[in-house]
């Protein structure tokens, strides 16, 4: 990046990427989002970020300019068994209810790359019930969902697996390779988190994993996306957010109840 772009279209630009994903840049991270919608707009033949602007609010009726930026902007960091105590200790009761025969329906909310809902998907197969449990696992960056479907993750997403897992995933070279089985048990979808519509239509799940994602947005958004997560969960139904989040703050929608070392929220009758 040579010449800098003047901070009103930075100004604008962030508020519209802001307004459709909820991706918030503070004056802070100014650099860094200009540094990344610089690189974007190169590589895409825009002259300068002006005409990126244009393109987006009005030459961009299928919304593929802004699917282009938003897969440029998003962090899709994840791994295989992330953080995984919260994993099991929010499916340990899920499986018992499977093993009744219970319908049950979680949802891995961008899930970037799949790394979580495989790694769910894993458990759930290694408890024996994976065939009885509705897994969605949902994103906004087309990019990251075509990855997850064609199972194809990198060596270093595989850093985390315990040893002795059987073979799920086979390390090849530099790839990490998810078996097809696994993967075709889980529906994957394109949402945006700030789409309330969207996220009512997937309907109410038993257990929403929503980690490492609201660290990216401003309270008021999370206070948006965190109502629209409430009203996904059956009654008694369980949330599980990033070990560096908090939804607290929030006042009283969700109670906090602590299991095994790991925070749930529950929504409050
Ligand atoms: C750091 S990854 C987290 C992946 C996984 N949940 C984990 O904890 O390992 C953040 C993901 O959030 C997604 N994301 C960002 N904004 C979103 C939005 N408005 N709706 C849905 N997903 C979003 C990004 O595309 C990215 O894949």
């Amino acid at each position: 990046m040579t010449d800098r772009a003047p901070q009103q279209i930075l100004t604008v630009l962030a508020r519209l990427v802001e307004e459709r994903t909820g991706l918030h840049y503070s004056e802070r991270d100014r650099d860094l989002f200009e540094q990344k919608l610089a690189d974007h707009a190169a590589e895409e033949g825009y002259p300068t970020l002006l005409e990126l602007y244009y393109a987006l609010r009005y030459d961009d009726p299928d919304g593929e300019v802004l699917d282009r930026v938003i897969d440029a902007l998003v962090v899709g960091e994840t791994y295989f068994f992330r953080e995984a105590r919260g994993l099991e200790v929010l499916l340990e009761p899920l499986i018992e209810r499977a093993r009744r025969g219970e319908q049950v329906r979680i949802w891995s909310a961008a899930c970037a790359t799949g790394e979580e809902p495989i790694t769910m998907a894993i458990l759930l197969d290694r408890a024996g019930v994976l065939d009885r449990v509705e897994l969605v696992a949902t994103d906004i960056s087309p990019r990251a969902l075509e990855r997850a479907r064609r199972g194809e993750h990198t060596r270093r997403a595989h850093r985390a697996v315990p040893d002795g897992m059987p073979p799920w995933i086979q390390v090849d070279g530099d790839r990490a390779i998810v078996d097809e089985r696994l993967r075709a048990r889980i529906d994957w979808r394109r949402v945006n988190l700030v789409d309330e519509a969207a996220v009512a239509a997937l309907g109410r799940f038993d257990a929403i994993v929503c980690r490492n994602v609201l660290i990216y947005f401003h309270d008021e958004q999370i206070q948006r996306v965190a109502s629209s997560l409430a009203r996904a969960l059956q009654p008694g139904g369980e949330l599980l957010i990033g070990a560096s989040e908090s939804l607290l703050r929030f006042g009283s929608m969700f109670q906090c109840v602590e299991r095994g070392g790991v925070f749930l929220y529950g929504v409050t009758s």
